[in-house]
């Protein structure tokens, strides 16, 4: 009999009838518009359709497509929006390739995710790190404020890019207008990560949105925080001279079959959020204030929003939550609200469990995963987790890279023991995934630092991407 083993997971897990607090933000449809969910979602297999008379064509969009395009762009009020189909991944390289040259240095931040260090494999830029501010209580990265974008500039005069991800994972960052400006001062030209910020354009309370502040290419992960299907994100451009060479790297690097389910769920979000979209942002974060104001009333639990203070500014459709006071790392608690509580988190870590609250979730939601921690902080109570300082070394180290990511990939490889890896060079990226902010670069030097993380992060049990179940990692044949 033939087995078909993704297929029988998701239907155990359809069973299971988990409440999510994840990507995407539809949470299985909830948030996505009525007309997506009348037309598409209730005919999925009709409208999984291809570039037939009257539905125009991705590739040189003359007729639908470029109207919903063109619509995206007047609400995002951009020079021109891209509709991407494989995710903010291939606008971040896409970016990349149309304004970084072989050999060019571009400024890339620390907490940049790995798509953007891959992206540098296909233009060959030599990157040059930009720092991070961390949190080492919470093991996060905070982002990098206008004074450290100034001097980072100031020592590096000879970058023409830099692309930073505002705002983090976590969805905190710095006033990334004034960030913005001071970078466009000197005429670099600005790539905004905004994967996780789609929603954060649709309202005026504080200075998180690339886009509202124009940086020259913005890249939105539609389906992290808003109602698109998985994959589905747009890519505005903010200046004119820009449109031509990303258009030509978004025809080199996507599809020439891009799926009509993905790009009509950008559609309807254009849609949607040009008739209510303020109203919905707003109904978000009312909702996940609401989950902090019961977090506050438990004892053992901290919030992490509550702790981060001006000049930093943080989302407030996450939620980031440590049970360490009642002794639970954010694995624990993660477990907990899965087993138990049938709650899933978008990520966890030694310290949090990171929840998203999006246009898919209602009241109801937020009672259920306020009930599920109240209960956890009566039964579950311990002893105090300790602060371990580990979980934040991941991003305090900039990379000392010997080769740039496109010689990397191109020199010939060995697979070693992790053990004997000290000082070679690596030659993939090293991730925790989520949230997939390299540990270690492709061309950098493995040192004392990266195998003690290694070791503990194996020891944890984390997702690592680049290293084998047997410790086994690639590195460089050196001549
Ligand atoms: C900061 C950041 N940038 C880019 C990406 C890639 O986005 P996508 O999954 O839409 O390709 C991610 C994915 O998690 C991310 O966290």
């Amino acid at each position: 009999m033939r087995k078909s083993p993704l297929l029988n997971k998701i239907t155990e897990y359809l069973q299971q009838n988990n409440l999510g607090f994840h990507t995407p933000g539809h949470q299985q449809g909830k948030g996505c518009s009525t007309i997506f969910k009348k037309t598409i979602a209730k005919n999925m297999l009709r409208t999984d359709l291809t570039e037939i008379p009257g539905l125009d064509n991705l590739k040189n969009p003359v007729g639908c497509i470029k109207e919903s395009q063109d619509l995206a762009a007047e609400l995002y009020r951009a020079k021109k929006t891209f509709f991407l189909v494989n995710g903010s991944t291939v606008g971040l390289q896409a970016a990349i390739l149309a304004v970084n040259k072989p050999g060019e240095k571009i400024g890339i931040s620390r907490q940049s995710h790995i798509s953007v260090i891959n992206g540098l494999v296909l233009s060959g830029g030599q990157p040059v790190v930009c720092p991070v501010a961390i949190n080492y209580t919470w093991g996060i990265p905070l982002g990098t404020l206008p004074n450290e974008v100034s001097l980072f500039i100031e020592h590096n005069a000879e970058i023409k890019s830099l692309i930073l991800t505002q705002p983090s994972y976590q969805g905190i960052g710095g006033n990334v207008f004034e960030i913005n400006s001071i970078i466009a001062e000197k005429g670099i030209t600005i790539i905004s990560d905004e994967a996780h910020g789609a929603h954060l354009y649709f309202q005026n309370k504080l200075p998180l949105s690339a886009q509202q502040s124009k940086s020259d290419i913005v890249i939105n992960s539609t389906h992290k925080t808003l109602g698109a299907l998985t994959q589905a994100s747009m890519l505005h451009v903010n200046r004119k001279a820009l449109i031509k060479p990303v258009q030509r790297a978004l025809d080199i690097l996507q599809t020439t079959s891009p799926s009509y389910l993905l790009m009509a769920s950008l559609d309807s979000v254009q849609d949607q959020m040009s008739r209510e979209g303020e109203q919905l942002v707003q109904q978000t974060w009312e909702l996940a204030e609401i989950l902090r104001s019961h977090v506050r009333e438990l004892k053992g639990y901290r919030i992490l929003q509550d702790e981060i203070v001006e000049p930093w500014y943080k989302d407030p459709g996450k939620i980031v939550i440590s049970a360490a006071e009642l002794g639970l790392t954010g694995w624990d608690l993660a477990r907990i609200l899965q087993e138990k509580h049938k709650i899933i988190v978008e990520q966890s870590d030694y310290f949090y469990v990171l929840l998203l609250i999006t246009v898919g979730h209602c009241k109801n939601d937020i009672v259920k995963v306020a009930e599920a921690l109240k209960d956890i902080c009566k039964y579950e109570g311990k002893k105090k987790l300790s602060v371990l300082n580990i979980p934040g070394k991941l991003y305090e180290e900039k990379p000392h890279l010997e080769l740039t990511p496109r010689e990397t990939f191109l020199k010939a490889k060995a697979e070693i023991p992790i053990n004997e890896s000290l000082g070679r060079i690596a030659s993939e990226p090293l991730t925790i995934y989520p949230p997939g902010i390299p540990l270690l670069w492709p061309g950098e030097i493995i040192n004392n630092q990266h195998l003690e993380y290694i070791q503990w992060a194996r020891k944890s049990k984390l997702p690592i991407h680049g290293i084998s179940a047997k410790g086994v990692i690639s590195v460089i044949i050196e001549e």
